[in-house]
């Protein structure tokens, strides 16, 4: 089933700059989405127009099936937005906000339901706190835990770890985990590649306002990422002639080094470790190196 559905998108800013280029994108229900692209790509024009912040200039929107124009109240209603920004020097209750936000949607309350959100955010020691008086990690939550109160099937968020430490970092994803298991669509934004490999089941990958490739994360992986086997041995080691005519190597110091693309090779690596056996080398480090999203991401944005 189809979360969002973007066709044909166009986006100009009022001074006449063309932030988004004929953007096309599926998001599948269930799935957990990043759209990865440095500082002013696009992220969060797209992001914005998608729930209805931002103007679109041409093209299609739709959020499980409902037109984010024609039939707004509902598309709407379907979303939950964190925002990059977040609002935290409020006096409210952490309950008491997501009461007022849920009521912003016509909402009947349910406490039952608010406050299953907040034990799934770890936030429901905290319900009867001011928000001011959390740490910033809970802050964050309960963003998150108010985008979730009106019961939305899509989750927005736009650059949810931007400037957050390591550890705050890797629980926010935990979170999020925790959210799709219970069947929420989650769409992301993020400059860091790390949050993109670590939690995409598909990555969008987004500069100057086009969307470059959308694959799954292992696809990406495994298309774009080289992999080698790179083996070193001792330039002293006996019965070397017997195998030096047939590899490939670089000499480094008193060391030789085999480096073989494990994607087309796979034979000559079997090939090399078999002369070394019969000809009884000793290797001194095996090692093997793959490009991870960063490398390939450079690569992209290089072309
Ligand atoms: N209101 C605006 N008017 C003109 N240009 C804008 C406006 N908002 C954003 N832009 C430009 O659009 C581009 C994309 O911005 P943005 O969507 O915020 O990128 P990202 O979220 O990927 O960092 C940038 O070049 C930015 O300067
Ligand atoms: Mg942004």
């Amino acid at each position: 089933m189809t979360a969002i559905l973007v066709k044909n998108l166009n986006k100009y800013y009022d001074n006449g700059f063309k932030a988004l280029s004929n953007i096309n994108l599926e998001i599948k229900k269930g799935e957990i989405f990043a759209l990865l692209g440095p500082n002013g790509a696009g992220k969060s024009t797209l992001i914005n127009i998608i729930c209805g912040i931002n103007k679109k200039k041409d093209g299609e929107i739709s959020v499980f099936g409902h037109d984010i124009e024609k039939n707004y109240k509902m598309a709407r209603s379907k979303i939950g937005l964190v925002p990059q920004e977040i609002a935290t020097d409020s006096f409210e209750k952490v309950i008491d906000t997501l009461k007022f936000s849920r009521g912003l949607f016509n909402k009947k309350n349910s406490t039952e339901y608010l406050e299953k959100v907040l034990k799934s955010l770890e936030l429901f020691k905290k319900r009867n706190q001011q928000i001011r008086t959390l740490s910033g990690g809970m802050k964050r939550r309960v963003m998150i835990a108010k985008a979730m109160s009106h019961e939305p099937n899509i989750l927005f968020l736009d650059e949810p770890t931007a400037g957050v430490d390591v550890e705050l970092r890797q629980s926010l994803w935990k979170n999020l985990y925790d959210l799709k298991k219970n069947g929420v669509t989650i769409f992301l934004t993020t400059h860091y590649i790390e949050e993109a490999e670590r939690l995409a089941d598909r990555v969008g990958i987004i500069h100057q306002g086009e969307i470059l490739m959308v694959e799954k994360k292992d696809k990406i992986l495994e298309k774009l990422g080289d992999k080698r086997v790179i083996i070193t041995i001792n330039k002293t080691s006996k019965n070397l002639k017997n195998i030096l005519n047939k590899f490939n190597y670089q000499k480094k110091k008193n060391k030789l080094i085999f480096s073989l693309d494990l994607k087309n090779n796979r034979n000559s690596v079997s090939d090399l470790f078999k002369d070394l056996i019969k000809n009884s080398i000793s290797f001194y480090d095996v090692e093997i190196k793959k490009n991870n999203l960063e490398e390939i991401f450079l690569k992209l944005i290089d072309q």
